[in-house]
């Protein structure tokens, strides 16, 4: 297989995916408008692969290194990939340009891929002659150290872009899930907004501290959660499996769902009650080191995930 990727934008997502493909021996060419952006990427990219590799998680951080080039031309990027990449900024107009123009430039084998976190496809796809090569791939961040992606096509993607995509997701390294028809917010951020919403409203109407509604999750559920999806450990929560649990619990959710959080949990008193909860915001200096921090321990979670799954 060719194995050459163009990733389009340089930002958080953009560096990261880089990192995924060429510790995977792909060659990938990163692309951005913005040179200081390149710049920033390559210092980026140098340190967290020498970590990474450290750490197990990538064999060799200078041939990987090697094999990434930084270039500033849309079609340098995108002349003999087969995977093309795009985490530009959140907006639709700009998605509809670039993959205007990608559908232009690049090889009639390649996939066209956007990171968008929320827009569907068929929103940037609909009029392009290549639309049946084109599909999200949403990753959660930082994609270089939580390996599932989100696959998800527009009604007119072809099933074999969907399938080739999953064989090159799989190929880096990563865990990609299939969303089968669009939706609003594909299916990890309807899970985290459920969760989200619910923990608004309740450190917002008082029930709880944000602290320890962080500890419920990071000291309980969030444990568990790390190496079993809610199905897998609903399975073990009553001795007949899954449907036992649905029979003895279905009271109990049912009165729950009768009672949802409403949406406006997220603005006026109940959110400002929220961040008043919080504290003051963090600095940009505590922010960097939180972020480096969240990154240490994900790091050591790959692998322990790694080294655990080896010896089951
Ligand atoms: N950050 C996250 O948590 C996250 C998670 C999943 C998906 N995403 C999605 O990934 C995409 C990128 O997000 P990000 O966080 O990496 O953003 P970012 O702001 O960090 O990076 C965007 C990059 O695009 C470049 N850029 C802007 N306009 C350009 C143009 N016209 N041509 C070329 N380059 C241009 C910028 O210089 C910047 O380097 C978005 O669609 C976002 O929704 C983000």
């Amino acid at each position: 297989m060719n194995k050459s990727a163009a990733m389009i934008g340089a930002g958080l997502i953009g560096r990261a995916w880089t990192m995924v493909f060429a510790r995977a021996g792909w060659t990938v060419r990163l692309y951005d408008s913005h040179p200081a952006q390149l710049a920033n990427a390559r210092d980026y990219i140098a340190a967290s692969l020498a970590e990474q590799e450290t750490a197990g998680l990538c064999d060799a951080a200078a041939a990987a290194e090697a094999r990434i080039e930084y270039v500033s031309s849309l079609d340098d990027a995108v002349a003999g990939a087969v995977w093309v990449h795009e985490q530009l900024p959140e907006q639709l107009a700009l998605k509809r340009d670039v993959f205007a123009q990608l559908d232009r430039i690049a090889g009639d084998d390649a996939i066209l891929a956007s990171s968008t976190s929320a827009i569907p496809a068929s929103k940037f796809t609909e009029n392009l002659t290549g639309r049946a090569r084109c599909l999200v791939a949403h990753p959660v961040n930082p994609p270089h150290l939580i390996p599932v992606v989100e696959l998800c096509g527009a009604p007119w993607t072809a099933r074999a872009t969907v399938e080739r995509a999953h064989a090159i997701m799989t190929d880096v390294g990563q865990v990609p899930i299939v969303v089968r028809r669009e939706l609003d917010g594909f299916i990890l951020n309807r899970l985290q907004g459920a969760l989200l919403t619910e923990a608004m409203r309740l450190v917002g109407e008082g029930y709880v501290s944000p602290e320890d509604l962080d500890k419920t999750i990071k000291d309980g559920l969030g444990l568990r959660w790390s190496f079993m999806g809610p199905f897998e450990t609903i399975e073990l929560n009553a001795p007949g499996g899954v449907a036992d649990y649905c029979a003895r619990y279905s009271d109990f959710y049912r009165r729950l769902a009768a009672d949802p959080a409403r949406p406006d949990v997220w603005e006026g008193e109940r959110a400002t009650r929220v961040v008043a909860a919080l504290g003051m915001p963090l600095s940009a200096a505590e922010r960097d080191e939180r972020t480096r921090r969240r990154d240490r321990r994900l790091l050591a979670l790959r692998q322990h995930k790694k080294a655990s799954s080896r010896s089951e």
